[in-house]
């Protein structure tokens, strides 16, 4: 059913139930917007997208006010420009105006808006509410004076990821947001995923910046600066520059980063590739205990290679975790193989190697300031930058990034698959897994279009496979006629459905799990270019598989610097150096 009404006096027909907002950027006419937030309901807390409706009482939010037969409504009107003025004006009041120092200047939709509608200065007094900065966890930074209480980090942690810990403390001007009675995020439930951060509008809530320290170790000439890149960077830096959503950029990517100085510029993707072989050969050998063995072993076997998710589970599943593959996640294998391994053939003492990763989230930052990633002997990654932290040096550094040529990636650590591409998107690692597990048990690729598992592909928040095993090679005969079942979750509120199945008895029949915290899997990661919403989310995936597909080797066990690492240093999958280097355990935290 449709609805017609004008709106500055256009025409216009949408579908019942539509906004205001929407229908009125269906023709062309934006409205700003502060709390509003793209696929959730408004909070209408910040009255910025107030617009007249003939016959209406008040102004209206156009966020939440829906379209009626007949409705007229006045964007432009004298009434509706200066009520959203006003409203912006009275947020001005309460902010610290301090752009120049703030993370966010030139990249805060509040500073847009206010010079979008030509304001200069607020008429009303100003009455600051100072907050002492959050500095307590490695991963995110609060400032609660810059919050303007849109609420939008409320939703996204309490709605979206359902973790709980954000939420409007007090009342009238003396609201705060933050986690209860607890003053510092580190004594909260918080899992770091960063989606709070991702969203909000302003800087109250920002990735803990490592770039001083970065650019410290690249202008120290005794520092030997390594850095390698996740998966899911290479589909969204390009965003940092104004570049169309699922841009492809990794040649640029790679030029830049040798531009800013870096010594070697390595690829987390080399590290995924290793992950599917550890972790397929924890997965073939679980199997083998329970199949063959008749041992007792915790199956399904989960994922462990997404930091947000191995906290939350520690957080608030510790029954999950002898499900949890050993496994490290990519960034803490290629940490601790470049100080060792790569030390070693260059000949450099690791205690000058410095490694730096550019990853799309907020958690690795605390992921490579866990006690026990110190496996190299040293560090084993020493500082972790977010796409948008990326993006910051390379403007810093006056590089014109749209038109740089495309490099390629240092030897050694560098090489990948189509495998490991994958990984940035939800369903990425359990699809790399398979490529690799079907093809080492039955000795045949995996039988299906394109190596393409498509049930657990896209937007949907729980999905699954499911395949029978058939002309398995001799060693894996016990496993003929098995029926292989996999299960996909991305988003934290997901992956509480998914442990609270496990917990009742309910996963017996799966084998693998893969759990994302962020909504899409990395690609939309709490250190990815903001807004991302999901027509983002899409964009970067179909990038994701366009460059898997691009790819000659596309299968993890056939990248040949993994066929040398094993040859050279590690032996075998899930051997001594394997399991000192590669594999970790997790702690229980309630
Ligand atoms: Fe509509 Fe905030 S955007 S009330």
């Amino acid at each position: 059913m449709t609805v017609n009404l004008t709106i500055d006096n256009q025409p216009v027909t949408v579908p019942k139930g539509t906004t205001i907002l929407n229908a009125a950027r269906s023709i062309g006419i934006k409205i700003p917007t502060l709390c509003h937030m793209e696929g959730v309901v408004s909070p209408g807390s910040c009255r910025v997208c107030l617009v007249e409706v003939e016959g209406a009482r008040t102004l209206l939010p156009s966020c939440i006010a829906q379209v009626g037969e007949g409705m007229i409504v006045h964007v432009n009107s004298k009434t509706a420009r200066t009520a959203r003025r006003t409203s912006v004006e009275l947020i001005l009041a309460n902010h610290p105006l301090d752009c120049n120092n703030c993370s966010r200047n030139n990249n805060c939709e509040l500073q847009t808006i206010a010079s979008d509608m030509g304001i200069t200065a607020s008429r009303f007094p100003r009455l600051v509410q100072e907050h002492p900065l959050d500095l307590s966890t490695s991963g995110l930074t609060r400032d609660m004076s810059k919050c303007i209480l849109c609420r939008r980090c409320v939703t996204a942690c309490q709605n979206i990821q359902q973790v709980g810990v954000l939420a409007a403390q007090k009342r009238g001007f003396a609201t705060i947001i933050g986690g209860g009675a607890k003053a510092n995020l580190a004594e909260t439930t918080c899992v770091q995923c960063g989606q709070c951060a991702a969203v909000c509008p302003v800087g109250a809530i920002t990735e803990k910046d490592a770039i001083a320290d970065v650019w410290a170790a690249l202008d120290d000439p005794k520092k030997h600066v390594v850095v390698h890149t996740a998966p899911a960077i290479r589909a969204a830096l390009g965003e940092c520059f104004g570049m169309p959503a699922g841009s492809r950029v990794t040649g640029k990517m790679v030029t830049a980063l040798r531009r800013l100085g870096f010594d070697k510029v390595f690829d987390t993707n080399f590290a995924a590739d290793l992950t599917i072989m550890e972790e397929g050969f924890e997965l073939i050998k679980r199997l083998t205990d329970a199949v063959r063995d008749k041992k007792a072993v915790a199956l399904p076997q989960f994922t462990s290679c997404c930091p947000g998710w191995i906290n939350f589970a520690e957080t608030f599943y510790p029954k999950s975790l002898p499900y949890l593959s050993s496994c490290k996640s990519p960034m803490q294998m290629e940490g601790p193989l470049i100080k060792t391994w790569y030390a070693q053939k260059a000949g450099i003492d690791p205690k000058d190697i410095v490694v730096v990763s550019v990853m799309p989230c907020t958690a690795k930052k605390h992921e490579a300031n866990r006690p026990e990633m110190v496996d190299s002997g040293f560090k084993d990654t020493d500082y972790v930058l977010t796409t948008r932290e990326l993006g910051k040096m390379v403007t810093a550094a006056g590089i014109d990034f749209v038109n740089l040529p495309d490099g390629r990636a240092d030897e050694l650590a560098g090489e990948s698959t189509g495998a490991a591409d994958i990984f940035a998107n939800s369903g990425g690692v359990m699809e790399a897994a398979l490529r690799t597990a079907y093809e080492v048990i039955t000795g045949r690729e995996l039988p299906f279009p394109s190596l393409h598992v498509a049930s657990i592909q896209g937007l949907d928040g729980i999905k699954e496979a499911a395949f029978k095993l058939d002309g398995c090679k001799p060693e894996f005969s016990f496993l003929e006629g098995v029926t292989v079942k996999v299960l996909v979750a991305h988003g934290l509120g997901n992956a509480h459905k998914v442990c609270k199945k496990l917990e009742a008895g309910d996963l017996a029949e799966y084998q693998f799990v893969e759990i994302m915290t962020c909504p899409g899997g990395c690609i939309g990661g709490g250190g990815q270019p903001r807004m991302t919403d999901d027509n983002v989310r899409r964009a970067r995936i179909a990038a994701i598989y366009s460059e898997d597909e691009s790819r000659t080797l596309r299968k993890s066990h056939e990248n040949p610097e993994i066929k040398r690492i094993y040859a050279e240093f590690l032996g075998e999958p899930l051997g001594h150096k394997s399991h000192h280097l590669l594999h970790t355990t997790y702690t229980p935290r309630q």
